[in-house]
């Protein structure tokens, strides 16, 4: 009898976890098409992931990519995964069709130039539009602009500095979550007026662990809830370009996604 219990408890503790990776495999796609579209928003190219679920969920997500836009399948594919999660996914074109190459180290491709052009006062306009055409959609909230629609911010690499700038003051977010990034100011962190969750690589020059604990300072200051989570065998990008077919990778992939899932659930 006794044996007959602990055998139905393990059987029990095995089918939560599969019905659990079930779930993380509906969820997030790693390969294949994307299946948002493209809209033109006041000239603003907006990819857009909307949850096939009949009640989506009261947060919307803004999804602010690494510098390699929405040209990357990659990218498109994470927002799709937002969208299955609940959530309805914007995603701007920050870049206007002229994202870096894939190969950064293209010959003529000049990196300081291309993120000196790409700046906060370019950058924090195609966000708030990205955050009013949101805010109206009838697939977020009760829809129609009613302000029902809470806004999450999600950024990867050159992206997660503005999933910080946005939950300032007045900016609008209401919460946010960055993987891995990168030119993110201290007094950005320090302005920090919603709660902030971080997914950081082991390996990462634009994030070297004595910058990372500086920000884990800097929360705390903020009063703020926050997160600080390194990922083992990772590299900057992980989060958007991880090798999964390297079971740690995958691992801290999938497990940053549902990092920011359960973030926006928990504090939008
Ligand atoms: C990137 O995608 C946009 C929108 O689909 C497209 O207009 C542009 O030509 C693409 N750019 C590159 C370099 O592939
Ligand atoms: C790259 O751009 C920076 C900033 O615009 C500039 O100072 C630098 O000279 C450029 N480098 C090359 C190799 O063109
Ligand atoms: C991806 O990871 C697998 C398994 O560790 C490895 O065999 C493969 O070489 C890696 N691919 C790249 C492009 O690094």
């Amino acid at each position: 009898m006794k044996l007959a219990t602990t055998l139905a408890l393990c059987l029990g503790i095995a089918q939560q976890a599969s019905a659990f990776q079930d779930w993380i495999d509906r969820t997030i796609a790693h390969t294949g098409e994307p299946i948002g579209k493209e809209i033109d928003y006041n000239g603003l190219t907006l990819y857009v992931s909307k949850p096939a679920c009949k009640k989506p969920k009261k947060t919307a997500v803004i999804y602010i990519t690494d510098v390699f836009g929405i040209n990357l399948t990659e990218n498109k594919l994470l927002a799709d995964s937002f969208s299955r999660a609940g959530y309805l996914t914007i995603t701007p074109d920050m870049f206007a069709g002229q994202p870096a190459p894939a190969d950064l180290n293209t010959p003529g491709f000049n990196a300081s130039a291309f993120l000196a052009a790409h700046g906060p006062a370019v950058a924090d306009p195609k966000i708030d539009d990205a955050i009013a055409y949101a805010r109206a959609s009838s697939s977020c909230g009760n829809g129609g602009g009613d302000g029902d629609c809470k806004i999450a911010l999600t950024g990867y690499c050159y992206g997660g500095r503005y999933a910080f700038r946005f939950v300032a003051g007045g900016k609008g977010g209401d919460v946010a979550f960055a993987a891995h990034p990168s030119a993110l100011e201290e007094g950005e962190v320090e302005a920090v007026e919603g709660p902030a969750s971080v997914a950081a690589a082991e390996i990462d020059d634009l994030l070297p662990a004595q910058q990372r604990h500086r920000i884990e300072e800097l929360l705390l200051q903020t009063g703020q809830p926050y997160q600080m989570s390194l990922y083992s065998g990772t590299f900057h990008g992980f989060g958007v370009r991880a090798n999964v077919s390297d079971p740690e990778q995958k691992f801290a992939k999938e497990t940053a996604f549902l990092q920011a899932v359960h973030w926006f659930d928990s504090w939008a």
